[in-house]
């Protein structure tokens, strides 16, 4: 015999005999519809002849004990150490016990149910932690059945991932991917009947441990808030060695607390490979002066230590607002303000035509009681000469053609409207009394004796007497008239319309609006005054 194969055998020997070994554990628990096995530890191996007197009992509750036989139930079997169940059943629970003269052993044995919904029994599992590149190892083998065994089969996850004959063997360095659950499924036969066993190890790989900086998890100052009277726990966790501390400090130097308690024991996890750990702080009937305190949690190992802190803050009384009605109104509120604010946009930018279109809606009028024979005077430099056509035009031509016939106001033109000769300084003045509008057509040389009388007359009418308004077209663009009265500079802005030839031309545009607007409100519907609105001459 070679010397390796010497050293196998008795290797061989040495595992055969330490795997038949007897069951010294009194609680035992076990799977239904396995086989199982009790095999007696006996303290000094007994002759031949002693073992007739082995006897087996099972525990029958208050009737005492009931000897075992194998025609007590064909799934036992004696084996004189050992009883055999083929299969062990729900049943076959209690406590069993072996007699040989003085020396006897007894187990409680507790039988669980089969899982219906998985491939092993969450209750029979050996859980082990490997650490990530250290060396993987599992090794499905029963000393005990070994013989029966007609083939063995490593589930992980309840998936197969490999068969032999009798044992196998899985050896490999360790990676995140091999955790699992892992089952040993071994099918024998026996007597013809066949039947599994299965052995499942959970298996956890983690992190390599020794380098572990540890860490509090979240953030390092944490506001809790509390009600007074009502019991707080602050829960402080951390990524951490085992053998690393995590404790808290509360302690307060003149009146220490009596109400705060920190957890003797840490809770000890593994997650994502690395091993966490949490300790909590109670605080019962949390009063004023747990208040505005920093509650400090610390881990710490041989180099590296971490603090956070908790503050508790009295919660916001039941009376307040809720947060979220609150936000809920102040939406509601900044909505509301942005459709007032847009609304009030919108308002000032279309005022004119809103005041119109009211005018219009309402069939305003303010001509019929002031007495006033015109709706406006119109004060413009007279005589058509070269330089000045334009504004004339505009003053006599397009002025009456658009708010007479068109928008059917009266207007008094003191060159059309007035037979020459007279008193003009007299008619003038009365004229502008007679109407409700002084319209000044402002060009460069606007100026003349007769235009500066009107102008005057009105103005006082305007200012001093408040019974005439004033409305000035600038007709050429000017960057100032300091040739005008003071006086005119006090009118309001808005009732100094620009004229502007491209633009002004259609009866929708902004400026005849603008000019409708500082008009008197007469209810005459525009268009209508074609024929029968004419002036009436005479009189003007
Ligand atoms: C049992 O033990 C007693 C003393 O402890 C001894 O006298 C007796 O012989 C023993 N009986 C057997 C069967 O070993
Ligand atoms: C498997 O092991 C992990 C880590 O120790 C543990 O959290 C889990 O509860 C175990 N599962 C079962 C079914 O024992
Ligand atoms: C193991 O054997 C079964 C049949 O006994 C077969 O269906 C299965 O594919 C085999 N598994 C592997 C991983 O070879
Ligand atoms: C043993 O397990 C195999 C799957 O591994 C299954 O097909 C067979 O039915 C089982 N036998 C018994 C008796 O449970
Ligand atoms: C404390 O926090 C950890 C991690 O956030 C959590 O796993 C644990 O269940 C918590 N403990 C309690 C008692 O809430
Ligand atoms: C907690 O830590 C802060 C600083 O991090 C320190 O000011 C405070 O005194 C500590 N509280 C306790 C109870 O030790």
């Amino acid at each position: 015999m070679h010397c390796g194969e010497l050293f196998m055998t008795l290797l061989f020997l040495v595992v055969k005999s330490n795997s038949e070994t007897c069951i010294s554990r009194s609680n035992i628990n076990a799977v239904e519809g396995e086989p199982f096995y009790l095999k007696h530890c006996s303290s000094s191996l007994a002759h031949e002849n002693e073992k007739t007197f082995i006897r087996w009992y099972k525990s029958t509750g208050s009737h005492g004990n009931a000897e075992l036989s194998p025609s007590s139930s064909p799934r036992i079997a004696l084996h004189d150490y050992i009883l055999e169940f083929w299969p062990l059943e729900l049943e076959d629970q209690g406590s069993y016990f072996f007699q040989m003269g003085n020396d006897t052993q007894e187990w409680t044995l507790t039988v669980t149910r089969r899982s219906k919904h998985s491939c092993f029994n969450e209750k029979q599992v050996t859980s082990k932690h490997v650490e990530v590149k250290k060396a993987f190892r599992i090794s499905c083998e029963n000393g005990y059945y070994q013989k029966l065994i007609k083939k063995t089969s490593l589930y992980k996850n309840c998936e197969n991932i490999l068969n032999n004959s009798n044992s196998l063997l899985i050896q490999k360095k360790a990676e995140f991917k091999d955790q699992g659950f892992y089952s040993c499924v071994f099918s024998l036969q026996r007597n013809g009947k066949f039947y599994n066993i299965t052995k499942t190890y959970n298996i956890t790989i983690v992190e390599d441990q020794r380098n572990l900086v540890p860490v509090l998890l979240g953030s390092k100052i944490n506001y809790v808030e509390v009600e007074l009277g009502k019991d707080v726990q602050l829960n402080c966790s951390a990524l951490m060695n085992e053998k690393d501390t995590i404790y808290w400090n509360f302690w307060k130097e003149k009146e220490p607390f009596t109400n705060v308690h920190e957890e003797k024991k840490k809770t000890t996890w593994i997650s994502e490979g690395k091993p966490h750990a949490s300790k909590l702080l109670r605080i019962e009937k949390v009063n004023e002066r747990n208040l505005n305190f920093l509650y400090n949690c610390t881990v710490v190992n041989q180099e590296n230590t971490d603090t956070k802190s908790f503050i508790l803050l009295r919660k916001a009384s039941k009376d307040d607002i809720p947060g979220h009605i609150f936000t809920g109104g102040m939406i509601v509120a900044i909505l509301i303000s942005l459709v007032v604010v847009c609304l009030v946009i919108v308002g000032i930018i279309y005022r004119v035509d809103l005041a119109l279109f009211y005018r219009h809606l309402m069939g305003r009028d303010e001509t019929l009681t002031d007495g006033k024979t015109y709706d406006a005077f119109v004060s413009y430099l007279k005589g058509g000469s070269l330089e000045n056509g334009d504004e004339y035009t505009f003053a006599v031509e397009t002025l009456p053609r658009v708010l007479e016939k068109h928008f059917g106001y009266k207007l008094c033109i003191f060159e059309r409207d007035v037979v020459p000769g007279g008193a003009v300084v007299d008619e003038i003045h009365s004229l502008i009394e007679q109407s409700r509008r002084l319209i000044i057509v402002l060009s460069k040389s606007y100026m003349s004796n007769e235009v500066r009388y009107e102008l005057e007359s009105g103005l006082h009418e305007a200012l001093v007497e408040r019974k005439i308004k004033i409305i000035l077209i600038e007709f050429t663009p000017a960057s100032d008239f300091t040739f005008l009265p003071q006086s005119v500079k006090l009118l309001k802005s808005h009732r100094v319309l620009k004229w502007k030839a491209d633009e002004s031309l259609s009866y929708n545009s902004r400026f005849w609006k603008n000019l409708l607007y500082l008009m008197p409100a007469k209810a005459t519907k525009p268009g209508q005054g074609e024929a029968e609105a004419y002036p009436v001459l005479s009189a003007c």
